[in-house]
């Protein structure tokens, strides 16, 4: 497995690391808005991290919210086979209002990084993120949420601060403000703005860490469905609209039989011209791949060679 340096951090982890959103299994979120992932076991996600730590796979992704800790709990359960100093942990906050009327109240930020160590079963995480960028309309919020992570980082509770959004002009509009160690955007080969937000930019500038989330679309980019997928209740792909899409899920084929014939000398042809094509302009970065069972972590592992930079055209133009 390749390695890379996060930036400033000076931290070394996996070029493909691990995200566990999938281990909290399905659930509903706010208002019946389903927020996790159908048919986990936690049996495959224990083997999935076994299988990862004997991988080199170093850095584990998870949140409080993924299955209401669920996911932070089955990663706590490993340090009794696993070194836990051997493993970079990032959790995340923001995403759960408790009792409270919006995000990123301090009290319930302090409670769920209280809990968020009490899962995981350590005295200190190495990241934790602000989850989102929704800081209220008049930014109201954001100064406590600031100075709560970083009262966090000054307990010893963290190591580093990170900062996450699904939208980068999002991340862009706080970032000079958090000026966060690590940032966490969505991205993939189909919903890519990391170049057109300004981040890359900024990323290179200030030799930022940065961890690209969903880069195979939630499994969609793979081309490995034929027809629109259902999945159960609680499972957030139900809300993605290219699972049930019959001409993206074409095109997403279409695609798969030219990504192995561009990289059939590839081991694994699909998933590198995908996920290695993200790392060719991020020397400071890594992809977290949701990884669900032992056979997808041995898929992972034959990643994280960065594409040439023609190569990373190229099935970049496949996708535009
Ligand atoms: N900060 C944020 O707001 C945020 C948001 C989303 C995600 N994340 C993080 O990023 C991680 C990854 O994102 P993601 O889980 O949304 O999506 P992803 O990494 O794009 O896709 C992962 C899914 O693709 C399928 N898959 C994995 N390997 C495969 C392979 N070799 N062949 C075919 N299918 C494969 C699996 O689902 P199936 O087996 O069910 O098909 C897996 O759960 C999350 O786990 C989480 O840690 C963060």
């Amino acid at each position: 497995m390749e390695i890379v340096t996060l930036g400033r951090t000076g931290v070394n982890v996996s070029r493909i690391s691990l995200g566990t959103w999938s281990y909290g299994g399905p659930n509903m979120a706010g208002k019946n808005q389903p927020a996790g992932w159908g048919g986990q076991t936690d049996e495959d996600s224990k083997n999935a991290l076994r299988k990862a730590y004997a991988s080199a796979i170093n850095h584990w992704d998870t949140a409080d919210v993924y299955g209401d800790g669920h996911s932070e709990k089955v990663i706590g359960s490993m340090w009794d086979e696993i070194p836990r100093r051997d493993i970079f942990v990032a959790t995340k906050v923001g995403w759960d209002m408790g009792p409270y009327s919006h995000w990123y109240h301090p009290e319930h930020m302090r409670t769920n990084m209280e809990r968020s160590l009490k899962n995981l079963n350590t005295n200190c995480v190495d990241l934790m993120y602000l989850h989102h960028c929704n800081f209220g309309k008049q930014e109201e919020y954001f100064d406590d949420a600031i100075d709560v992570v970083k009262r966090f980082q000054e307990e010893g509770k963290t190591r580093f601060i990170g900062l996450s959004d699904w939208f980068l002009d999002k991340i862009m509009n706080y970032i000079d403000r958090v000026n966060p160690d690590i940032i966490q955007p969505y991205r993939n080969v189909i919903d890519d703005t990391y170049a057109s937000s300004g981040l890359k930019d900024y990323v290179d500038t200030y030799n930022v860490g940065i961890c690209f989330f969903s880069p195979i679309k939630h499994g969609l980019l793979t081309g490995k469905y034929t027809s629109p997928a259902t999945f159960e209740r609680g499972d957030f792909r139900t809300t993605v609209k290219g699972f049930a899409n019959q001409t993206m899920i074409d095109k997403m084929q279409t695609n798969k039989t030219k990504l192995e014939i561009q990289f059939s000398d590839h081991s694994q042809p699909v998933m590198h011209g995908l996920v290695d094509a993200l790392l060719t302009d991020a020397p400071t970065g890594c992809v977290l791949l949701g990884q669900r069972n032992e056979d997808q972590v041995k898929v992972a592992a034959q990643l994280g060679e960065p594409l040439s930079n023609e190569d990373a055209k190229w099935v970049q133009d496949l996708y535009r």
